[in-house]
């Protein structure tokens, strides 16, 4: 078989080139899959193990089995680590939804994140710090933080990261944030960051995106805007997602119609979505590198269709094709025309 060119290679010069990783990739239960990723990628952020309610499930009691494993994946085989993430509302620890008191949750997120980017200071690469803290409007998000550590309490996570891990990037990270009234909450968190005297290095834009409507426009000016502000900007959960989706939110099931909810590509996927999501990929790839003093990462989330989140997601049991490579890790026509620009 011909050898699949390596995508971290091709764009050495440009920008790091990521994915995201579960248990039995880190566990290197298949010595294939070892190889494959080491060939392509040279960054890469857990997809679940160092999300709070894994890393910490107990009020005193922290698991950090996987996350060591995952540091010890990246050392042995050259690959930065993201940490993802320390403050997020969601995929929090059970224990919190009994705590009520503002002290606790102060306690929590005070001891968490010094624990945590304390443990890893030197071990990852960056952190995304805070995680998806703003509705579409702009507007901070009712989270459990924000109700009872106040407005804050985003510039105080930075503080808190940067006071424990001094030599770690940390970044905010969100979705839809190229979007113009997200995009213009995110600014303002960055400003309030970086006038309180704390550090933010970077941006994250996850660039979960629909097939056919990718908002190129918004995302190059996101990009322009960002940088401007002086830190570095990364596509973190890179994916383009080709089954119907015309709801927002996460309680969508009820609301999707019979034919949503069917899997209409169980078979594959027709010729003319294939390439469309390559010509999608191919126009994004551009962008970055129109960009690349800017851009530092692009990181998929997943490393091929049959790993994506977007299989189970809203509803179980979906066959998507959103990423380079097939369920047999073997490169889709997006992937030739992403490495064609490169040749
Ligand atoms: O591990 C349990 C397993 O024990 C249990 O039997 C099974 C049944 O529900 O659930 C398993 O946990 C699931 C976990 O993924 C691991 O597979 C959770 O239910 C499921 O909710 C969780 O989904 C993750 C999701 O974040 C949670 O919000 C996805 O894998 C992960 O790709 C996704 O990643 C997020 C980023 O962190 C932030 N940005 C959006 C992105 C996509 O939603």
């Amino acid at each position: 078989a011909q050898t699949i060119p390596s995508l971290k290679d091709a764009f050495r010069k440009d920008f790091g080139i990521g994915t995201c990783l579960n248990n039995a990739q880190i566990d290197e239960r298949d010595p294939k899959t070892t190889e494959f990723i080491v060939r392509q990628f040279n960054m890469a952020t857990p997809e679940n193990i160092m999300k709070s309610a894994l890393l910490h499930p107990k009020w005193d009691t922290y698991n950090f089995e996987m996350a060591d494993k995952l540091v010890a994946f990246g050392k042995k085989h050259n690959i930065k680590i993201n940490g993802h993430t320390l403050v997020w509302h969601s995929q929090l620890p059970p224990f919190i939804r009994g705590i009520k008191s503002p002290d606790s949750i102060r306690t929590f997120f005070t001891d968490h994140i010094k624990t945590v980017a304390g443990r890893y200071e030197g071990k990852v690469f960056s952190w995304d710090v805070v995680n998806e803290a703003l509705n579409e409007d702009g507007t901070l998000r009712k989270s459990v933080f924000l109700q009872h550590l106040g407005d804050d309490y985003i510039t105080e996570a930075f503080r808190l990261a940067q006071q424990a891990a001094p030599k770690t990037e940390l970044y905010y990270n969100d979705y839809n944030n190229e979007q113009p009234k997200k995009r213009a909450g995110c600014i303002d968190i960055v400003k309030k960051i970086k006038a309180a005297g704390v550090r933010i290095d970077g941006v994250g834009i996850q660039g979960h995106w629909h097939v056919g409507k990718v908002p190129f426009a918004d995302i190059e000016e996101s990009i322009l805007q960002y940088a401007a502000l002086g830190v570095k900007v990364m596509f973190t959960e890179l994916d383009i997602e080709v089954l119907p989706r015309n709801f927002q939110g996460a309680d969508v099931g009820a609301r999707m119609t019979a034919n949503e909810q069917s899997n209409p590509y169980v078979n594959g996927l027709p010729d003319a979505v294939q390439q469309q999501l390559a010509a999608d990929y191919e126009n994004l790839f551009k962008l970055f590198l129109k960009h690349k003093d800017k851009v530092t990462r692009v990181t998929f989330w997943g490393v091929n269709d049959g790993d994506s989140w977007l299989n189970g997601w809203p509803i179980r049991g979906r066959t998507n094709y959103p990423l380079l490579f097939d369920r047999n890790n073997q490169p889709k026509p997006a992937f030739e025309k992403v490495i064609a620009l490169k040749k």
